[in-house]
């Protein structure tokens, strides 16, 4: 006879969620933005309620332990040697989710069949070149667990990874700068994507325009860099720098062009032109393996957007990367641009309007001085240029520049951090508070295994005669004043 009463088991329900789960031995840890499945019975950890129908630990394994990109040297097998499938469930509240698997074999070409809720999301056998298929697909859970399955015939089909995401909830994933919740605003539980950005302040508000990144980190296989696809720009505003609402994609990207996916779409900069009352986006467009090297830029009539994205160009016919701009008090706007293979930088000003260059320019650093991710900027009575090394994503130390006028000589003034890697971050932006007239350097902390999950900082900038100093980044609950 059944039992009358079934025991209730004890789960995390969420209402929304944005998950991601590194399927890996408890030898390797998850990479940061990922939760750890060692292959352990369903069971509440990390937060979440989430596991196998039966322990299978030892099915798990890593390739290459050490790798820079663990998500896709860690597996672990949905199906024993002797044949035994399992199946793998989180609880979850009933309604729809986007599911995206990776699976595949670091080390062997697969053929795969993975389902989530009876839909198929990868199927497939994966290539010497491509030993992962990564796929998203959208389904219903209707019994409070979203269940993956597996189906292959001829291999365990090995899974390295599931990203679960409320369908729907854009931008997704909890924490306002990607590891902590802020006290208040609109962005409380949702992370902000607002990558390599700055904050402008217009009429009043503050906006902060940044590359939105939430999508797959991938190895791009000619550079072995981590990369996203293009999705566009974000724009969030705020009254006090403090609480953010989101406002949507100022300047979407699109199938075919230079905003293609597959291409690069990098540290967007705005500022406003008062005399053609158009709000102009100047931007680095490059393709995945960056060597097309070019500025683009986009117009409208409203900060928050649609911007129109006029075309691209290489500035003064030279090869452009990491940029910023910057508005002088006197109106003229200048772009500050990597170029010579990053080796040195220009600084070039922009017509009137701020659509073009007019050619006038200088190079502030030597040759050889290997600088990018400038910002530009006037305070103290002086002009400041900021830089990051060139190390791509890996945090290096910052070196600073000063000049008394915008296209003059600069002086080579060192690190204005007291930290050998900037703390851990790359400088984006330098904004003044119009409240407290205080100078700040919003920068970025990159996260190579999951882009999206790079977090922010705001690093408060001192001024003692024409030096300069960037403190530590404030925590981020703390209102920048
Ligand atoms: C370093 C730059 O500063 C970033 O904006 C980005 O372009 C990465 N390189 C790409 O690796």
């Amino acid at each position: 006879m059944l039992p009358l009463i079934q025991t209730l088991e004890r789960r995390t329900l969420l209402a929304a969620v944005s998950v991601q789960i590194d399927f890996t031995p408890s030898s390797t840890p998850a990479p940061s933005g990922y939760i750890a499945d060692n292959g352990l019975a369903y069971g509440n950890r990390n937060g979440y309620t989430y596991g196998w129908n039966v322990s299978h630990s030892t099915d798990a394994f890593d390739r290459s332990p050490g790798s820079k990109y663990p998500v896709h040297s860690t597996a672990i097998y949905m199906k024993s040697s002797s044949g035994t499938r399992y199946t793998w469930d989180m609880a979850v509240a009933n309604g729809t989710y986007n599911v995206t698997v990776d699976a595949g074999d670091p080390s062997a070409n697969v053929s795969l069949l993975i389902k989530a809720e009876n839909t198929t999301v990868v199927s497939g056998t994966t290539t010497s070149s491509a030993r992962y298929i990564s796929t998203t697909k959208t389904v219903s859970v209707t019994d409070g667990k979203l269940t993956l399955s597996s189906a292959s015939t001829t291999s365990r089909d090995p899974i390295m990874s599931v990203k679960i995401v409320t369908a729907g909830n854009t931008p997704s994933s909890s924490g306002g700068d990607g590891s902590s919740t802020p006290s208040t605003g609109q962005v409380t539980g949702q992370k902000l994507q607002a990558h390599g950005g700055d904050i402008v302040y217009f009429n009043g508000l503050y906006y902060w325009y940044g590359e939105n990144k939430d999508a797959k980190t991938y190895l791009q296989s000619t550079i072995h860099e981590p990369r996203v696809d293009v999705i566009g720009i974000s724009v969030y505003t705020s009254t006090d720098l403090h609480t953010w609402t989101y406002e949507g994609l100022a300047l979407k990207g699109i199938s075919t062009g230079d905003l293609a996916p597959g291409n690069v779409l990098e540290r967007p900069k705005v500022l406003y032109n008062a005399s053609t009352k158009q709000y102009v986006m100047w931007m680095h467009i490059d393709n995945a393996t960056y060597s097309m090297a070019r500025v683009g830029v986009a117009v409208s009539s409203s900060p928050t957007g649609q911007f129109t994205y006029r075309g691209s160009f290489r500035p003064l016919g030279l090869a452009s990367r990491d940029e910023t701009v910057f508005e002088d008090t006197d109106g003229s706007a200048y772009l500050v641009f990597a170029t010579d293979d990053n080796n040195s930088l220009r600084i070039a000003r922009m017509t009137s309007d701020y659509l073009y260059l007019t050619g006038q320019n200088v190079k502030p650093f030597t040759s050889s001085s290997k600088r990018e991710a400038p910002q530009l900027f006037k305070a103290n009575g002086y002009y400041y240029l900021v830089t990051s090394g060139a190390t791509w994503f890996t945090p290096n130390a910052a070196q600073y520049a000063v000049s008394s006028s915008v296209l003059g000589s600069y002086a080579i003034m060192g690190n204005p951090t007291s930290s050998s890697n900037t703390y851990g971050y790359q400088g984006a932006y330098a904004f003044r508070s119009e409240a407290s007239g205080n100078w700040y350097l919003l920068a970025d902390k990159w996260n190579t295994s999951s882009l999206g999950a790079s977090t922010y900082g705001f690093m408060q900038i001192t001024f003692s005669g024409r030096n300069l100093k960037i403190s530590a980044p404030m925590s981020w609950g703390l209102s920048v004043k």
